[in-house]
């Protein structure tokens, strides 16, 4: 699997959403490979594997949308926030069915969720272009494979996509319009050459530090590779 479902929009595009996805293509087929997702992707996690995943995922999401009400009133960063796209409600919902009322204290991380974190809060508070390379690589990513992966665990745990459990995949609106609106907002950044390496860059380091979050599941929960 992996970016096949490209629009044509896109792949007829110069603009820099399109560098972005382009430069980034290998990093993003890195984080497909590890045995958690391909069970995540295959519907084969139980609740309670799955749930370890968005433990790692909150104080993710909560360093991002910290960081969004603060990049708000940034003139680069600031049209990138819109508040459809938040996810931490979503995500305490969901803590809140697999763990009950004392999910709180379920949020036991593993160090790359809290290198993650760590990263966040280096990069996306105070620079414009590192908040927008993490706050993409996360919400582009629940809005295009996220989107599949919803289907396959809602499947694999019996439940309905407006259901606690899976609300952090629901977002209001078409997520490919959500998409072209952001990658109009990429194109438009007002970014040099050098600056969008940067960006790139930046990218790069939230795909890595993702693929280490499933790696590190995938020995922790003892995933089986695919048969
Ligand atoms: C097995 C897991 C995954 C699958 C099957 C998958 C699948 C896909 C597919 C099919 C697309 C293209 C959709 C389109 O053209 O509209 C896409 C785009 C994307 N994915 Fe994934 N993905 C996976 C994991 C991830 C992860 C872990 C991240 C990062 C946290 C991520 C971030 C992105 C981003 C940012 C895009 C948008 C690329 C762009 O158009 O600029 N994906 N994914």
């Amino acid at each position: 699997m992996g970016m096949a479902g490209d629009t044509a929009a896109a792949a007829g595009d110069t603009g820099f959403a399109a560098e972005l996805r382009a430069a980034t293509r290998g990093d993003h087929g890195e984080n497909e490979t590890s045995s958690y997702m391909s069970a995540l992707v295959e519907g084969r996690l139980s609740g309670e594997q799955y749930a370890r995943l968005i433990v790692q995922l909150y104080p993710v999401y909560d360093a991002l949308e910290r960081a969004a009400d603060v990049m708000a009133a940034d003139p680069v960063a600031g049209p990138f926030v819109q508040p459809g796209l938040a996810r931490r409600a979503a995500l305490e919902a969901d803590l809140a069915y697999f763990y009950g009322a004392g999910w709180r204290d379920a949020l036991v991380l593993l160090p790359a969720a809290e290198r993650y974190r760590d990263r966040l809060e280096e990069v996306a508070f105070d620079w414009a272009g590192g908040f927008v390379a993490h706050h993409y690589t996360r919400y582009l990513g629940d809005l295009s494979g996220g989107q599949y992966i919803a289907r396959q665990v809602q499947r694999g745990l019996g439940l309905g996509k407006d259901d606690p459990g899976v609300l952090f995949y629901r977002f209001e609106g078409k997520p490919k319009a959500i998409k072209d609106g952001y990658r109009a907002l990429l194109d438009a950044a007002p970014w040099n050459a050098a600056e969008r390496a940067r960006v790139i860059a930046e990218v790069k380091t939230a795909y890595r530090l993702n693929a280490q979050i499933t790696d590190d599941l995938s020995r922790e929960l003892h995933i089986e590779p695919a048969a």
